[in-house]
């Protein structure tokens, strides 16, 4: 079993979204005895709330159910994943500063670090504040992103 986290900051709007799509990614191809998927936030104002409405309505748009409550991603949870998927630089410096050790950090990566169009722009943009484009934008990214992703994991599965 692979298990796989998002981790943005308040874990109600990018990494419930990238924890959705990337599900019905995994279901797609029949791997979800194989690839566990969940997502957290290095935040805590929302622990225990279901994803932002203007997510979920993005999302159910798209066809995407999102089921995450609000948790956040505590240092032993470095013991628990294989792969922790960042949405933001600020998101992976505060996870890099709880990492226990140089072995675990390998498995933190930069979710666009795996986008075939970011140009060189490492962030998922922050959504909460901004208007309803936002959260579109965050779909388009996290959509092309997850399957990419999978396929990263794939090579490691078999
Ligand atoms: P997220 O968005 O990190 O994509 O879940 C945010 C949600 C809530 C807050 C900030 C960002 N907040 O400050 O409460």
């Amino acid at each position: 079993m692979i298990e796989v986290c998002f981790v943005c900051l308040g874990n109600i709007c990018r990494s419930p979204l990238a924890q959705g799509v990337f599900e019905k990614c995994v279901a797609d191809e029949g791997l979800q005895d194989q690839i566990q998927v969940s997502s957290a936030g290095t935040g805590n104002w929302h622990i225990g709330s279901p994803p932002d409405g203007r997510m979920q309505e993005t999302a159910n748009k798209h066809g995407v159910q999102l089921n995450s409550r609000g948790q956040q991603f505590q240092p032993a949870d470095f013991f628990n994943f294989d792969l922790i998927l960042a949405m933001d630089d600020s998101n992976l410096s505060i996870l890099e500063q709880m990492c226990p050790n140089p072995q675990k950090a390998e498995n933190l990566k930069l979710f666009r670090s795996f986008d075939p169009e970011n140009n060189g722009d490492l962030d998922v943009p922050d959504p909460y504040y901004g208007g309803g484009k936002g959260f579109e934008i965050v779909y388009e990214i996290v959509n092309r992103t997850c399957p990419k992703i999978l396929e990263f994991i794939k090579t490691r599965v078999k």
